[in-house]
């Protein structure tokens, strides 16, 4: 009779031994949860509409990727066998990846990667590229300074670097023009985190494009400032680290970054 009092608690303290493990696993997820990271965070700070669009017009080719999709590898070994520039963005790298991606599907109606664009036009994917290489199409693509064929009509060009800061411009509300290790643009970017608003850095110095001089000189042509940082709101020039700070100071920025 004992004994039988003790054999109900065996299954129960297994179902304990089970109901532990279930929290811990459940525990462990949450772990999990927590330390990802804050996608939405980042997403918030500079959005991927931005990231993906800065990408595309800062490339001649520009390359939608993922390190393990063997269609990527595919479509790079063709650019590479044509010796050509193209800069590559590997969406499974960032914890924004997703967030390209969908957006690439929402501009392209293609979802898969590679997602090709050459000088801000649509190409496709890894079959597209191949299939404008058997057209014998790619190699002046690639060569050429020309427009894409789909923006051929549209006058190409006349100052790239011009062409390069309007689309930027255009595409983010604030936009530092710095250099990578430039000490002044690390504190404006401070500056600007502490207001917690999404801006998009272009550092002249690490450009695929080497650009950078030529971007300088019509940043000097359009605000009369060659030195960085400089710092544009809504495309107009607010100046470099110390006019930020002024007006941080004067209590004005809050209102501009809005
Ligand atoms: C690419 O570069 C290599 C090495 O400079 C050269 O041998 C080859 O002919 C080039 N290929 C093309 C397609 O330009
Ligand atoms: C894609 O389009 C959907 C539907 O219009 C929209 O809800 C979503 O926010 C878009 N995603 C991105 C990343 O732009």
């Amino acid at each position: 009779m004992k004994q039988g009092a003790v054999m109900p608690k065996q299954p129960f303290s297994k179902r304990n031994i089970w109901a532990t493990i279930l929290l811990l696993m459940l525990s462990s997820t949450l772990v999990f949860a927590y330390t990802e990271p804050p996608v939405n965070l980042i997403s918030a700070r500079a959005n991927p509409a931005t990231i993906a669009e800065e990408f595309i017009s800062a490339s001649k080719v520009a390359v939608f990727s993922k390190t393990t999709c063997p269609y990527c590898k595919k479509a790079k070994g063709l650019l590479n066998s044509y010796n050509a520039t193209y800069s590559v963005l590997e969406l499974n790298l960032r914890a924004d990846g997703p967030l390209i991606q969908e957006y690439l599907a929402n501009k392209t109606g293609q979802h898969t990667v590679p997602n090709i664009f050459i000088r801000g036009a649509h190409v496709g994917g890894c079959d597209a590229l191949f299939q404008l290489d058997k057209e014998g199409k790619l190699k002046d693509l690639l060569a050429s300074s020309a427009a894409n064929p789909s923006t051929a009509a549209k006058q190409p060009p006349t100052h790239p670097a011009e062409q390069t800061v309007e689309t930027i411009l255009a595409h983010s509300k604030i936009v530092v023009f710095g250099r990578s290790g430039c000490l002044a643009c690390l504190k404006a970017k401070k500056l600007l985190d502490s207001y917690q608003v999404a801006y998009t850095v272009v550092n002249i110095d690490l450009r695929d494009e080497e650009d950078g001089s030529e971007i300088l000189s019509y940043l000097e042509l359009r605000t009369g400032r060659r030195s960085v940082p400089n710092v544009f709101v809504r495309g107009e020039s607010v100046g470099g680290n110390e006019d930020i700070h002024d007006m941080d100071r004067a209590g004005s920025l809050a209102a501009l970054l809005e």
